[in-house]
């Protein structure tokens, strides 16, 4: 069963048609919220909201471990990210969808392993691709079956949060290769991987990063929803796509 973490922008799947909601008790603590079973044309999938259901869980207080081991336990057998996004390079203005191939992690004070504690070994996961090439082609043959254009590919910088970037922050940015900027992509990425569930991402693109385009004097919060209410409208379809073809 596909596990969706949603966003900003996507704190419900009025897609999904919900079965149960389940409050799981996770060794690391509460998850962001319920977890909500359900199906979407009659394939099942579970839904969770990253920031809780009232969009109260700020990037740097989500507990990321909490929400991954919930997900791991009811058996996921991938995750789909969404998430909102800054555009850093020309081409990723407001509206675009980009399913990112890279990161770089820029967070710091966040519980980032399952391998610490007094009998755990020390374990070193491989995180050379960050993000599951099946699931990403996925996402892409859902997007093209739709007609909708998504771009493919890009280096997605997680920040710390919850304010945004300075101009140089995002120049540096720039200079390391980052293509798109967000705040919750770390840990998120890592602990999937150090649990073994396939991960990818369908981030969407609500302003350019800041001083860049639209934002060269400061990021304006007036048509931020507008840009990903249009936006998650379409990502809701490329969910549905997805997770009604697979297969069983
Ligand atoms: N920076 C970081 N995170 C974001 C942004 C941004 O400009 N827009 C949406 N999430």
């Amino acid at each position: 069963m596909l596990a969706i973490i949603g966003g900003s922008g996507l704190t419900t799947l009025s897609n999904l048609e919900v079965s149960h909601r389940e409050v799981v008790r996770t060794p690391y603590g509460e998850p962001s919220g319920a977890l909500v079973f359900g199906g979407i044309c009659g394939k099942p999938a579970m839904f969770l909201p990253r920031h809780g259901y009232g969009h109260t869980i700020a990037p740097h207080m989500v507990n990321y471990r909490a929400n991954l081991w919930a997900i791991h336990h009811h058996q996921a057998t991938g995750i789909i990210s969404v998430a909102s996004v800054g555009g850093i390079r020309d081409d990723l203005g407001p509206g675009e969808i980009v399913i990112p191939n890279q990161i770089i992690d820029y967070t710091w004070g966040r519980k980032s392993t399952f391998f610490e504690g007094v009998d755990t070994p020390v374990t070193h996961v491989d995180f050379t691709e960050p993000y599951d090439a099946s699931l990403r082609q996925r996402i892409q043959d859902a997007a093209a079956s739709l007609n909708l254009s998504v771009k493919v590919g890009g280096v997605y910088a997680a920040t710390q949060g919850p304010r945004l970037e300075s101009a140089a922050e995002i120049n540096r940015m720039e200079r390391d290769g980052a293509d798109l900027v967000g705040m919750t992509g770390m840990p998120e990425a890592v602990l999937a991987r150090e649990l073994g569930i396939p991960y990818a991402a369908i981030n969407v693109v609500a302003n350019h990063a800041a001083g860049r385009g639209s934002s060269a004097n400061g990021i304006h919060f007036d048509s931020l929803e507008t840009v990903l209410h249009e936006a998650m409208s379409k990502v809701r379809g490329i969910i549905e796509r997805l997770v009604s073809s697979q297969s069983g």
